[in-house]
């Protein structure tokens, strides 16, 4: 259930119902990538001569912010020298992860020990000209040494200088450099700190949407103090009277992750009424104190969600006819267009403008790894990032439309001098839009746009304790340090400017897939295919089928030498509601066993057949996999979750194991130098009990 993305430019289109425009969004959820692509250019591609004035601008705004004496920030070139694709730049995002984490010091030491040993950190010595960049690698140098140097033996100069007391004093550098972090992207520890630093910004024009740090809440404790944090600086944000030289009030950006422990779709219960409840309070209270507020966008599995929430919040009678509540769309989600056409239809529908902030994504190496994982047929975002700056395009061209007036006011976050332009030379002359960047991002380029375009900056200020940073802070250095991110390009002055200007319809290439579908990412065997409970297009048949297998009532029963075993059949009630019957039974006797145990076993098939019928079986599983949930569920009381994943482990090890068989060496050559012969033969009869908790894999694997 596609549509034609040019659609979306009629008017029309978005006066339906938002039911109506609602199926369309989890229909796009894994649409083919080039399929889509292909249909969403039209919407991206310049017209006129747009085009030319895109280059232009593009060029305009890299000169002005590769020229910017600040442009280039010490956090820039660290991340510019350790290239996430060199070890060390990935080792040194670990180190990140890891050292915010660790709360003691023996640990930390460890993972130093762990993540920096033998990476090579002399080649990067002494190339990059910022001293922040050069002393940390000294550190890591230092470090490197530390734990590749036999410390005994070592007699040399850098040995002695970094003896046994050299991975405290790492730790407390990489510490450091962590909070020399903290405070770019932070902009101040408390509200009130905050407000205060913003106040240079907005005497240049720039206005401000706080976002206190704090996300995935893991307890209701968690999601208390947050919601404690919101609040209060809501009220600060309230009372701040600074006006600077923007007349655009600060905003709030709030992370529902951080609002309830299960904030799932497996719990949409609990969260269409315990997080509500919670959420509806921040938002009247801010209604109360003048201060719009932002729903930031998450991960992909929650943003059906989290739009059901939100349309509830928005046509709330305490809230309706507010239209300060924002909302945040990804591009680089194929729903993405979707997803606009239905809160356009919802704004239409209410006669109540929504503010929309436009973002690529920031959780898209996560993303790729959870669709592998899951074994799914394929991904939510795009693969090449080409595509998602094309996706980003199309998306602000139906922003921009008329079709979208009034009913969206569009934010347009990016650091992408390309996406800036494009969207300049987009816009008509009186349109209403703004832009936004990230604290300790962008600052050149907007510096630039502010002077010179006439239109309001908004920048996305986090607020809040290092400790709560970690998330935070590791998608902005996965994303500078990416190669590929815009960033990272304008700052390598051996980029060219032309490079950076091309547009994404002409960089695309749709021949390429560069990254293998999650079933094709195992080396010699196909993963498991999953499928994912919290998309509505792959949950609702899945519940069906599950519904309708559930009502057949299977009778287990001893099966030996190919002959079913008649007799008396026992009710079999499900372990966690005992009025409801799972199935029936036919037990086994002691005899049963011995008939089996003592049958001649019927004569071994060559490895190829064995590997093949295993293969075969793991096929029939994933086709009866409806059936075997409700098994798992009614015989295990297992949840859907795990239901799930003990058949796809059931397919795992019988495609694992007909690898082995095959991959088995017919021969090998022992100690004594001889040849030893490796028998296939199948190892006989064996009495199995599997545990009950994984009826089926563990019984397999067995
Ligand atoms: P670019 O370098 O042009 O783009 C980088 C982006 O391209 C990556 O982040 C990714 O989305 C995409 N990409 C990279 N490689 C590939 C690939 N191989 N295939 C496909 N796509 C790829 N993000 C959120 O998720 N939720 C939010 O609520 C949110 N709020 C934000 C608010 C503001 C004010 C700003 C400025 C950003 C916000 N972001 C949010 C972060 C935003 O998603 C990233 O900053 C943004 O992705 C970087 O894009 P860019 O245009 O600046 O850079
Ligand atoms: C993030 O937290 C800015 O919302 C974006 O990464």
């Amino acid at each position: 259930m596609t549509f034609n993305p040019t659609d979306v430019l009629h008017p029309e289109f978005t006066a339906q119902a938002p039911e109506t425009l609602w199926p369309h969004i989890s229909a796009h959820y894994d649409v083919d990538e080039a399929d889509w692509l292909r249909r969403l250019t039209p919407l991206a591609a310049p017209v006129g001569d747009e085009a030319a004035r895109i280059e232009e601008l593009a060029g305009e705004l890299i000169t002005a912010a590769r020229d910017h004496s600040e442009g280039l920030h010490k956090i820039d070139a660290l991340l510019l020298e350790y290239s996430l694709d060199t070890r060390e730049g990935v080792l040194l995002m670990c180190l990140a992860e890891a050292l915010l984490r660790v709360p003691d010091k023996d640990t930390a030491d460890a993972l130093i020990e762990d993540k920096i040993g033998g990476a090579n950190w002399n080649e990067h010595l002494g190339k990059s000209d910022s001293l922040f960049a050069n002393a940390s690698t000294w550190g890591l140098m230092v470090a490197g040494k530390v734990v590749t140097l036999d410390k005994k033996e070592s007699a040399g100069v850098l040995a002695k200088l970094v003896d046994s007391a050299s991975e405290p004093v790492v730790r407390k550098a990489m510490r450091e450099a962590m909070k020399i972090m903290g405070r770019h992207f932070v902009l101040g520890q408390t509200i009130g700190e905050a407000l205060k630093r913003a106040r240079k910004d907005r005497d240049q024009g720039a206005s401000h949407s706080f976002d206190m740090l704090g996300e995935a809440a893991l307890t209701d404790e968690d999601a208390k103090r947050y919601e404690a944090a919101y609040s209060a600086a809501i009220t600060a944000i309230g009372k701040e009277r600074y006006a600077g030289k923007t007349n655009r009030p600060a905003t709030i950006s709030i992370k529902l992750s951080a609002l309830h422990p299960r904030y799932e779709p497996a719990q949409e219960a609990r969260v269409m009424s315990e997080m509500l409840e919670r959420v509806k309070r921040l938002l009247v209270q801010a209604r109360a104190a003048g201060v719009g507020v932002n729903i930031d966008a998450e991960e992909a599995d929650r943003l059906e969600m989290s739009l059901k929430l939100y349309q509830q919040l928005f046509t709330d009678p305490d809230l309706i006819g507010w239209g300060e509540l924002g909302i945040v769309v990804q591009a680089y989600s194929k729903r993405a267009l979707p997803v606009l056409a239905w809160i356009t239809a919802l704004a239409k529908a209410h006669k109540q403008r929504i503010p929309v902030r436009l973002v690529k994504g920031a959780y898209w190496d996560a993303e790729l790894k959870k669709s592998q994982q899951k074994g799914l047929v394929d991904y939510p975002v795009y693969t090449q990032k080409p595509a998602t700056d094309l996706a980003y395009l199309a998306c602000a061209r139906f922003m921009l439309s008329d079709a979208a007036k009034p009913a969206l006011y569009p934010q347009f976050a990016t650091h992408n001098a390309h996406s800036v332009a494009a969207i300049r030379a987009m816009a008509a002359p009186n349109a209403e839009y703004e832009f936004q960047r990230l604290n300790g991002m962008g600052d050149a380029l907007y510096d630039h746009v502010l002077e010179n375009f006439g239109v309001n900056v908004c920048i996305y200020a986090p607020v809040g304790h290092h400790k709560d940073l970690l998330a935070y802070l590791v998608r902005r250095l996965l994303e500078n340090g990416a190669n590929s991110s815009f960033v990272h390009r304008l700052i390598d002055a051996e980029t060219p400017i032309g490079e950076l200007t091309t547009h994404p319809v002409n960089d695309l290439d749709l021949s390429l897939s560069p990254i293998p579908k999650p079933a094709a990412i195992l080396p010699g065997r196909v993963n498991s295919k999953g499928v994912s409970i919290d998309i509505e297009s792959q949950w609702e048949p899945l519940k069906s089928a599950v519904q309708k297998a559930a009502k057949v009532k299977l009778v287990a029963k001893p099966i030996i030498l190919g002959k079913e075993k008649r007799g008396e059949k026992h009710a079999l009630p499900c372990p966690f509601n005992h009025s409801e019957i799972a199935g029936e039974v036919i037990w086994a006797s002691a005899a049963d066993i011995d008939k089996a145990l003592n049958a001649k076993p019927p004569k071994a098939w060559p490895v190829a057949k064995r590997a093949k019928w295993a293969r075969n079986l793991a096929d029939a599983m994933e086709a009866d996999m409806p059936a075997l949930i409700a098994l798992c569920q009614s015989e295990a009381g297992k949840t859907w979750q795990d239901a799930i994943d003990e058949i796809r482990e059931a397919v795992d090890f019988c495609r694992y194991y007909a690898g082995e068989l095959e991959g088995q060496p017919k021969s090998f050559i022992g100690p004594d130098g001889l040849e030893v012969k490796i028998s296939h033969k199948p190892l006989g009869t064996f009495a199995c009990i599997s545990p009950w908790n994984f009826p089926l894999a563990i019984f397999l694997g067995q």
